[in-house]
């Protein structure tokens, strides 16, 4: 198998990297600094129709193909992962669960304005009691006429309190399982629904991370996605194809360190040589070469699969599950090639490492991720 991109995905890698040097490098400093969303930012990438690559221009997309929207989460991800995660889910949780189950009426309602960028889409499932195990969320929606009435509370939600819809899982139904949950698209001005607290980071500075509250949010029926009880396996088969997105923001943060180290590993002169040509560094940098080059194979793997509109849960885990460790593995090997400058915030390896880290932790953690690959393994 060849890894090959059309001319088309070549020319979305050039616009996307020439727009992250040129629009996002400057403003990483500032986002490090004061975690400031990067509203400007986003703006521009809806002007260039970053926000809806995937999406057909029928429903205001740029109808380009998933491939070019991997290749544009990756690329910016080696500027700024938190650009990266604002897309990732934007696109692939925030807006697709819309396109994919919605009604053509909630389609035309709210698929233009994210895929233009005029709205910005987020994803709500965890809550305190409910992470890895998503199918336990105690957040209620009950029937009342032609509304439903939303109760509870959800945390860790990416772009909370910039994002204009909100995807939110709530149980229909508490005494039926995983067949008891439902999914609503929630507005931002909904009366009842606020944004809680935001968590300070380890990394990932700019993007917002916060807690929703909802406190009798009333919701049209008309706004429930799916069937009712239908919810988890809407959120499951989204996440098979988050994942994908979140793996290729990893590769990105992967690439990045190897890139920096390599620079450094030739400029940095000790015992009278470039330190690259110490054996030692020689071997690091071969082993994280050949992990990025494996993480990029996967990665690239499951979205040309998801293209392809063929099975691609199992793929789409094992390269975030790769990728992920690839980019924690990398990115401290990175700091390491640059000793104690790469303890220091001069370099930007110390941000790779805090931000590489999160990867293995979002949209289901690692050991997840061996559980879906697991039971695919044995189902097969
Ligand atoms: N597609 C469609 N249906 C699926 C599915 C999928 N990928 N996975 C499971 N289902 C269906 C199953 O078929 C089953 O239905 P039936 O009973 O009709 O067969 C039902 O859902 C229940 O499946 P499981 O028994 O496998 O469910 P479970 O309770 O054991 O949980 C899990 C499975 C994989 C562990 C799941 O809970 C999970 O993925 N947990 C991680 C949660 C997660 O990823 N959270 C991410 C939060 S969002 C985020 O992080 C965004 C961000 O900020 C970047």
């Amino acid at each position: 198998m060849e890894l090959r991109f059309t001319e088309e995905q070549e020319m979305m890698r050039k616009m996307v990297r020439d727009f992250a040097q040129e629009q996002i490098a400057p403003m990483v400093a500032e986002m490090e600094e004061t975690d400031r969303f990067p509203k400007e930012i986003i703006k521009q990438m809806g002007d260039l129709g970053l926000l809806g690559i995937p999406i057909s221009e029928e429903y205001g997309g740029s109808d380009m193909d998933f491939t070019s929207y991997i290749i544009a989460i990756h690329e910016l991800s080696k500027v700024s992962a938190t650009v990266g995660v604002i897309l990732s889910v934007h696109t692939s949780v925030g807006t697709n669960p819309i396109l994919y189950f919605g009604t053509e009426e909630q389609k035309q309602k709210y698929v233009p304005k994210l895929a233009t960028g005029e709205y910005l889409g987020a994803f709500a499932i965890t809550e305190p009691g409910a992470g890895s195990d998503a199918a336990s969320i105690r957040t209620s929606a009950v029937k009342d006429g032609d509304h439903y009435v939303i109760n509870g509370s959800k945390i860790f939600i990416t772009n909370a309190g910039e994002a204009d819809t909100y995807i939110v899982s709530a149980k229909t139904d508490p005494s039926a399982g995983v067949k008891g949950i439902s999914v609503f698209i929630v507005e931002k001005d909904t009366p009842g629904f606020s944004v809680g607290k935001k968590e300070h980071k380890m990394g990932l500075h700019g993007s917002n991370t916060c807690e929703l509250i909802f406190e009798d949010v009333r919701v049209p029926v008309s706004n429930l996605l799916g069937e009712e009880g239908e919810g988890f396996k809407i959120l499951m088969s989204n996440l098979d194809v988050g994942r994908i997105g979140i793996a290729a923001q990893s590769l990105g943060i992967a690439e990045a360190a190897l890139e920096s180290a390599i620079g450094y590993a030739k400029e940095r002169q000790q015992f009278g040589k470039p330190i690259g040509m110490q054996q030692g560094l020689g071997f690091k940098l071969a082993d994280m070469a050949t992990k990025v080059e494996a993480a990029k194979l996967l990665v690239y793997r499951a979205a040309a699969l998801r293209q392809k509109g063929l099975p691609c849960g199992q793929e789409a885990s094992m390269a975030k599950l790769f990728a992920s460790r690839a980019a924690m593995e990398v990115a401290t090997e990175a700091i390491q090639v640059f000793g104690g400058y790469g303890y220091t915030k001069d370099y930007p390896v110390e941000r790779y490492f805090r931000d590489a880290k999160i990867c293995e932790i979002y949209e289901g953690t690692s050991e997840i991720q061996r559980i879906v690959i697991s039971k695919h393994l044995l189902r097969d």
